[in-house]
């Protein structure tokens, strides 16, 4: 592979110094336009050994036709082939001539301007053009190359491209969506059928030629600020609440008895109100997504209270049971949807879903006989509302079997304690539910366990979520560090789960 970035084949084939250098890649970015004016190629080409030439760069016109299909970008060519590219960085001006192209019968023309760094002529960037298939001279035609012809005297006293900061070019109008051209008073020179028709739209019909913007009732801060500060100015505005504008101004800078004085300006511009419009419609797709999680946490709502219904007509206590579970973990994912469609973003604060989801379980499964205390400790940090929702119909799931299973009613335990503990280390959520209860039975495997709970958790943390779990009697040391003393006989139990976080 050749290396084709302005830089690199500098660096490669030249001794150009790091400004230098930096000066043709400004140059590169900001000569589309200029392309677009002569509606011609334009191609830089620096002095290399042998008596030759590289080609650095080359651009086409989005105006004109181009001449050359191929790229020519780190090829070479030399002083007697293209003698005006050595007798432009000889005089100092821009040399025109024919030129003869391998392929191409017409007469073609080369203008070689030379391009001027700190009193040096470092390159040659030359217009590239057939008289036989340029565009019909009219008055675009003539303004267009006219303002060429500025920008080129620019090059040549190294005032174009302009020092520093280049505002990015890349978003910005080209000279197709729409040109006007302004004089040394900032009054319309001219203005292309596009710039006139994007006038239209904001009202204007009168003739812009002769008044400046302002007078037209165009906003014009950006002609003001690039005639101030002699660079270009790119500026986005509301022009009316339909169309917004998206616009650059570029100054022609010429010298005066040694001074820079600005003697007109290229605005460019370009309708980007349909763009913008989309832009606000993705914006209230965003409202859309939380009204939809607001919703379905509504439709929860109301399938819970239907099944809460139908509990109370059944007779059989474990079908009553049954139902009432189903009431429970319905009631969990709608209390995530609820979190859910507060938030912004899509993801959340999971210790803001933790919490309320602990109070959740501590008004449903708290009874008098058996008084329960649940606590939070740790941060989960923010996760996305796709690993949230699991989530937390697994901890409910955990939180439950801590209570039914760690503290069975009638064994007059009293209660116990339950915490859950949430950490993250490095890309992992280290999620703990621990408890002081009985502990599982010596017997007990995870992968055995046929119970719906253990299922649903097995199911969402090592498919959903591609994490780990595993199940084990408490350590001491983890029943102290939550304060926890066990009752006599209870060993608690510890479900400790493994997610890895998206890193993005
Ligand atoms: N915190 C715990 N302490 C003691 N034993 C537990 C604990 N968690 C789970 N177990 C054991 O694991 C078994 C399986 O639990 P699982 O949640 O799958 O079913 P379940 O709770 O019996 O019924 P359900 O389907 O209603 O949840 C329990 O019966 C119990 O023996
Ligand atoms: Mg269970």
């Amino acid at each position: 592979m050749p290396m084709t970035t302005i830089g690199e084949l500098a660096r490669q084939h030249t001794d150009l110094s790091k400004e230098q250098i930096g000066h043709l890649v400004n140059l590169a970015s900001e000569w589309g336009m200029l392309a677009d004016v002569c509606f011609a190629d334009l191609l830089m080409y620096v002095p290399v050994e042998g008596d030759n030439w590289l080609v650095l760069a080359q651009v086409r016109a989005a105006t004109g036709q181009t001449l050359y299909l191929a790229d020519w970008v780190g090829s070479q060519t030399s002083s007697v082939e293209r003698p005006l590219l050595a007798a432009a960085t000889k005089s100092g001006v821009p040399c025109e001539g024919e030129i003869f192209i391998q392929g191409v019968v017409e007469d073609c023309r080369m203008m070689a301007i030379p391009v001027q760094f700190e009193g040096e002529v470092i390159a040659v960037l030359t217009r590239e053009w057939s008289q036989h298939t340029g565009r019909q001279p009219g008055e675009l035609e003539r303004t267009y190359l006219e303002i060429f012809d500025r920008f080129a005297e620019m090059i040549v006293r190294g005032a174009f491209p302009f020092v520093g900061r280049v505002a990015d070019s890349s978003v910005a109008p080209r000279v197709g969506d729409g040109a006007i051209v302004l004089d040394a008073d900032a009054r319309v020179r001219y203005a292309s059928p596009n710039a006139t028709s994007a006038l239209h739209r904001v009202g204007i019909s009168a003739n812009a030629v002769g008044q400046t913007l302002s007078e037209l009732g165009v906003i014009d801060s950006s002609v003001r600020q690039a005639f101030e500060r002699r660079e270009p100015v790119v500026e986005e505005f509301e022009q009316t609440s339909e169309v917004t504008l998206l616009t650059r101004c570029i100054p022609i800078v010429d010298d005066v008895d040694g001074e820079s004085v600005v003697t007109g300006a290229v605005m460019l511009l370009r309708d980007v109100s349909e763009l913008r419009r989309r832009d606000r419609l993705l914006l209230s797709k965003d409202a859309t997504i939380r009204e939809i999680h607001h919703r379905v946490k509504n439709n929860l709502q109301t399938i819970s209270s239907l099944l809460r219904l139908q509990a109370r007509r059944l007779e059989s206590p474990e079908a009553k049971a049954a139902v009432a579970e189903s009431v429970r973990r319905i009631r969990t994912i709608a209390l995530v949807h609820e979190t859910l469609s507060r938030e912004p973003g899509d993801d959340v604060a999971f210790v803001e879903i933790v919490r309320p989801l602990l109070r959740l379980v501590e008004e449903s499964l708290q009874s008098p006989e058996r008084p329960m205390r649940f606590m939070v400790i740790g941060d989960g940090g923010r996760l996305a509302a796709t690993v949230v929702t699991p989530l937390s119909v697994v901890l409910t799931e955990l939180l439950q079997n801590a209570v039914d299973h760690g503290f069975p009613e009638g064994d007059g335990s009293g209660g116990g304690n339950v915490a859950v503990r949430l950490q993250v280390e490095e890309s992992e959520l280290l999620i703990s539910v621990i408890d002081d209860g009985r502990g599982i039975p010596a017997d007990f495997k995870l992968a055995d366990a046929k119970g719906l709970g253990l299922s649903i958790v097995r199911t969402l943390v090592t498919t959903e979520l591609a994490g780990t779990i595993e199940m084990r009697p408490a350590h001491a040391e983890e029943l102290a560090e939550v304060e926890f003393v066990p009752r006599d006989g209870n060993t608690g139990t510890v479900i400790l789960l493994r997610v890895p976080l998206q890193s993005d």
